[in-house]
């Protein structure tokens, strides 16, 4: 099927940008919100990421014009739907709220219309649970700001077709994606790798391995990362890794509780830049650095990368993603300098299986040996 109307509901974050890169790369777009101050808020959004794209010289005066006069605002989704072939829903992270907007949209929409979510954290089968459809139903997970982002990671419900698949996987490309594929499964690809690299870094803390300067200095010097764990959470907000952490704790288990630590900082309202505190002070300019450990920047690193390494092993072993999708998902969308298996080859296999071996053996099942590195 040829995509050519797109229908997205939402239009905070992230469904203004999905709007954007749909209208630029030509799909008509009707974005949707429950009242109109909030579409002309969602547009609002999506005119200033056209202003930067001519200040930056990537769009013209004439392509600024073509994508607004592809794009459109309703707050009536069912008749944004009635001609789409696509729906894309971005509204909150809600599986109620979601099912019930499923259902309205699953008997508007027409028979060949494909629906999508952008779920971070919801199961992709109990949402199309709610639709006639759910060959049809499928994840288009986009990361934000969707406009700078290249990965999309597509979420495959038990009965997602084939058909859909290969739908979401050309509108994700057109709309200059990098497209990566993964079973529905709690944090598909990205949020399942990042958040044992957190989990690991908070818990060294605790145990007084490192401090966070020593950890965050060493991934960034040795591991080459953009960020350390400790400033990427405080910039993403701790809030959002908390819930993360907390999906993948109520879905998997004990392995991903969110360490106390970071509970605390949410519970008193430390939850990062936005609030001027998290991990880090913002606010005080003479805050001082915790007392170093005198931690080995090498060891720091290779101890972080190896759950990281040891949870993208256990994805292959369940059958979730591939490998190259996998060092793809974690290069587009965390911005890791080399994929988990890139950094296996680089360790060698041997190397790995020694250094989870002794985690496991000091510190339990949280840490076994993945069947494929047995
Ligand atoms: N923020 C991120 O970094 C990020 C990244 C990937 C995925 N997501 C997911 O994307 C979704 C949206 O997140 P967001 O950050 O854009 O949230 P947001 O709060 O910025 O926007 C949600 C919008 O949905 C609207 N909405 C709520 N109910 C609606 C309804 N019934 N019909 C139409 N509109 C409705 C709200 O009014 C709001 O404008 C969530 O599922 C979230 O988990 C977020």
């Amino acid at each position: 099927m040829d995509v050519k109307k797109i229908a997205v509901i939402g239009s905070g974050l992230m469904g203004s940008g999905i709007a954007y890169v749909s209208a630029w790369n030509g799909f008509e777009v009707t974005m949707v919100d429950i009242n109109q101050d909030l579409v002309d808020k969602g547009m609002e959004r999506l005119r200033t990421d056209v202003m930067t794209g001519i200040d930056k010289g990537k769009m013209s005066i004439t392509q600024a014009e073509g994508l607004m006069s592809r794009l459109s605002g309703s707050v009536d989704a069912e008749a944004a739907v009635k001609d789409a072939d696509l729906v894309i829903e971005a509204i909150f992270e809600n599986m109620e709220v979601k099912k019930e907007v499923f259902a309205k949209i699953d008997s508007a929409a027409p028979a060949h219309c494909i629906l999508a979510t952008n779920t971070s954290s919801l199961s992709i089968d109990e949402l199309a649970s709610a639709t006639s459809r759910p060959d049809k139903f499928i994840g288009m997970h986009y990361f934000s700001p969707v406009p700078a982002m290249k990965l999309l990671e597509i979420v495959l419900g038990d009965k997602t077709s084939a058909d859909t698949i290969n739908v979401a996987k050309a509108v994700g490309e057109k709309q200059g994606k990098k497209t990566v594929l993964a079973k529905n499964s709690p944090g598909f690809i990205v949020n399942r790798l990042l958040m044992p690299v957190m989990r690991e870094a908070i818990l060294m803390l605790e145990r007084g391995d490192a401090t966070k300067e020593e950890i965050d200095t060493a991934m960034v010097s040795v591991g080459k990362a953009p960020a350390g764990p400790f400033s990427l959470a405080d910039f993403v907000g701790l809030d959002i890794t908390f819930n993360a952490m907390s999906t993948l704790y109520r879905e998997i288990g004990d392995c991903f509780k969110p360490p106390e630590t970071l509970a605390k900082l949410v519970e008193s309202g430390a939850i990062g830049m936005k609030s001027k505190k998290g991990f880090y002070d913002y606010a005080a300019d003479d805050a001082e650095p915790e007392e170093p450990k005198g931690a080995d920047s090498e060891w720091i690193v290779e101890r972080l990368n190896m759950p990281a390494i040891r949870e993208a092993m256990i994805l292959i072993d369940d059958e979730i993603a591939n490998k190259e999708d996998i060092n793809m998902a974690m290069k587009l969308g965390a911005s890791w300098p080399m994929g988990p298996f890139e950094m296996a080859d680089r360790y060698g296999l041997d190397r790995c299986r020694e250094f989870i071996g002794k985690l496991e053996s000091e510190l339990g099942e949280c840490y076994s040996v993945p069947k494929s590195l047995k």
